[in-house]
């Protein structure tokens, strides 16, 4: 499993943050998320069991919100806008040439866990679009300092 094994001891330290109860669900998901980049299996099956809540809805919940992940992100997460200011200020080709840099489609990892390529649908930044988000970070873009920033990023 990547980027870590699976560490009972550590789903174990996020639930007494919030506490042994169902209502904690939600807060250990978003803590697991974070330690591993996507909800593994064995640490929901675990969570599920310490907290005693099917796991019909541990994946439900995991499938509603978009910010989990039941497939391994990459170390880091590049968003394109596809919203309607960034669309027509450019953003198909700013994600295109992205994916064909990356050689990796919207929605999938690159093969070296490196990058994960996504689309979102405006970030608030309308202003500068077209906006490319890595890490959380938000950029105006074209295409060149876009695969500047994907070359910078590659190389953390
Ligand atoms: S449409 Fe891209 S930031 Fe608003």
């Amino acid at each position: 499993m990547t980027p870590e094994t699976f560490d009972a001891a550590k789903v174990d330290t996020m639930i007494d943050k919030y506490g042994n109860d169902p209502s904690s669900l939600i807060l250990v998901m978003q803590d697991i998320q974070s330690e591993y980049r996507f909800l593994p299996h064995e640490a929901l099956a675990y969570l599920g069991e310490q907290l005693d809540v099917p796991m019909s809805r541990i994946y439900n919940v995991a499938t509603f919100y978009k910010t989990f992940s039941l497939q391994p992100k990459g170390k880091h997460l590049v968003h394109v806008c596809m919203g309607t200011a960034c669309h027509v200020r450019g953003a198909k080709r700013i994600l295109d040439e992205l994916s064909r840099a990356l050689d990796t489609k919207p929605g999938d990892t690159t093969p070296d866990g490196e990058i994960t390529l996504e689309t979102v649908n405006c970030v608030g930044a309308c202003a500068l679009g077209p906006i490319m988000v890595v890490d959380g970070k938000a950029h105006g873009v074209t295409v060149s300092s876009a695969k500047e920033i994907l070359a910078d990023c590659k190389h953390d």
